[in-house]
């Protein structure tokens, strides 16, 4: 009965809305007390990177499994297309927006119209910031994975047992993503002890944030920006021992300028390297010993925390978070689920990315 007095009243309210050139929900979607048959949107950032298509494709496949219907949308990295995207997902009458924000901090007006209409709102991966209008935060670890990054330097270089000094080169994120400092504070967490002791030498001196921070995450920019440290730094036969890179995009780029510089000989090794996310060309640079290690975020997990939270959004309770602290946006603290992320490389990327069913060993060729 619930089932038909909702249906009747979406059919209804659409019905009220035709003609009066208004961008309220039109929704025509059924849905059942639990919610169940909602239009849920999913924003992701690009498709040009394979994560978010794995992303967006466990996201798609969750919901529907319980479901729910799906308006997935992806915007090339490009601000503007994603906020019309999203108020266009308010307009189809959208219940829930997951949304993986290209700038954290441009999704203000549009997501006041969200809550204005009653539409909740989860930021997925990459919180979402300036805003009243974000309910959950789903996410993994973000400290964490630059903490692993440090680690695993340490461990491959011997700094704990005082070996060095080694030549390191430092990379971050892009600004406008909010998980960028988080990453580098992270690696920071690690490393800054050594960078003091000397240990470890920046042979550019370059070291904060905003000056070697990549926009966009872009691996060609990465590339220029090795390029550039490599000729003004690494000339007559000094060799660079490791590279902090946050991501799997950025030592995609740093990977390509070290190759042009002569790395990957017997005299001249690659540097150690770290990465995030475990794309197919980096697990495979990982194996051609051109990269280090990549953190393993699985996304399967990551979607079924966020179809969680969906649930308990539509089902009127309060979704399971396990951080109430962390996340300030600068208008809330967002209570947040953070996954926990590890590391593959080439000695354990079998057990981490094939067993666990995540890539079949023939994608790795
Ligand atoms: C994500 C990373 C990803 C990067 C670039 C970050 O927000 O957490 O997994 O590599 O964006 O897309």
């Amino acid at each position: 009965m619930k089932k038909i007095i909702s249906g009747v009243l979406s059919v209804l309210l659409a019905l009220s809305l035709v003609g009066c050139g208004t961008t309220k929900p039109t929704s025509t979607t059924t849905t059942d007390s639990n919610g169940k048959g909602a239009l849920i949107g999913v924003a992701m950032p690009t498709q040009s990177l394979q994560r978010w298509n794995q992303d967006g494709a466990n996201m798609k496949s969750q919901l529907e499994a319980k479901g729910y219907k799906v308006d997935l949308q992806y915007s090339n990295n490009d601000v503007n297309t994603q906020v019309q995207g999203i108020e266009n997902m308010i307009t189809k009458g959208c219940k829930v927006l997951v949304v993986a924000s290209i700038d954290g901090a441009a999704l203000t007006d549009v997501l006041k119209k969200a809550g204005d209409n009653g539409v909740k709102v989860i930021a997925y991966d990459r919180l979402i910031m300036k805003t009243s209008n974000v309910d959950y935060y789903a996410t993994f670890d973000n400290f964490k994975v630059g903490v692993i990054q440090g680690q695993y330097i340490e461990k491959k270089l011997g700094l704990k047992d005082g070996k060095g000094p080694f030549n390191i080169e430092l990379f971050a994120g892009s600004p406008d993503d909010n998980n960028a400092t988080f990453f580098y504070n992270g690696a920071m967490s690690v490393l800054q002890q050594y960078i003091d002791n000397g240990k470890l030498v920046i042979g550019s001196k370059q070291k904060d944030f905003t000056t070697i921070a990549i926009q966009g995450w872009d691996s060609a920019k990465a590339q220029a920006r090795m390029d550039n440290l490599i000729t003004a730094n690494y000339a007559n036969g000094k060799k660079l021992d490791v590279v902090l890179s946050p991501n799997d995009s950025l030592a995609i780029g740093i990977v390509a300028s070290l190759k042009n510089a002569g790395y990957g000989t017997a005299d001249k090794p690659f540097p150690v390297l770290t990465g995030q996310d475990c794309d197919k060309p980096n697990v495979l640079a990982m194996i051609n010993n051109q990269q280090s290690m990549s953190i393993f975020k699985d996304t399967r997990t990551l979607a079924a925390k966020v179809v969680e939270m969906v649930d308990a959004i539509l089902q009127g309770k309060t979704a399971e978070t396990n951080d109430t602290k962390t996340y300030n946006n600068g208008v809330k603290v967002v209570p947040s689920f953070l996954c926990d992320p590890v590391y593959a490389d080439k000695d354990n990327y079998k057990q981490i990315l094939i067993d666990s069913g995540y890539y079949k060993e023939s994608d790795l060729k």
